[in-house]
């Protein structure tokens, strides 16, 4: 049976290859788009993959995701990942499986990105290891049970 995926990304995620590339990698946003779906094409995953820059607008799609009857969600929220209290509580509202992904490791940069404000409302943080954090995140969602 087909499994859906949601793959959710935030603020200034549209800019890979062109933001801090010594960071994020010389790779585009188009880039990573088409390496998660081509990555589920060969699985029994259906992927919904969406970006954008704005706070309400990633708590309306998770709400979305919730009416949707998403089977997980894969969340790289950006720089609201250390102050957002709304996406908390949106993951937190929807009882939906959610990896939170980094491309870099937070921990390892400034002070302000040690904060996750979102990590204890998901099953699991992947983190460093560029689009593979995501690729972990897609078979860590499809190999739980309740995926
Ligand atoms: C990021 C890490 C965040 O601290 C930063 O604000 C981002 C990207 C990452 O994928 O490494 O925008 O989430």
């Amino acid at each position: 049976m087909t499994k859906t995926i949601w793959v959710l990304d935030g603020p200034n995620l549209n800019f890979l290859g062109i933001r801090e590339p010594e960071v994020y990698g010389n790779r585009s946003y188009q880039d990573l788009k088409d390496t998660l779906q081509a990555y589920c094409a060969n699985k029994n995953i259906a992927l919904v993959h969406r970006q954008s820059n704005h706070e309400g607008q990633l708590v309306d799609w998770i709400q979305e995701a919730y009416y949707q009857k998403a089977d997980g969600l894969i969340l790289n929220a950006g720089a609201y990942t250390h102050t957002s209290i709304a996406l908390y509580d949106a993951l937190m509202a929807i009882g939906i499986a959610c990896v939170e992904v980094h491309l870099s490791d937070p921990k390892k940069r400034e002070d302000f990105r040690k904060t996750s404000y979102l990590s204890s409302a998901c099953v699991k943080t992947i983190s460093g290891l560029g689009f593979e954090s995501y690729l972990k995140a897609i078979d860590f969602l499809y190999e739980r049970s309740s995926v």
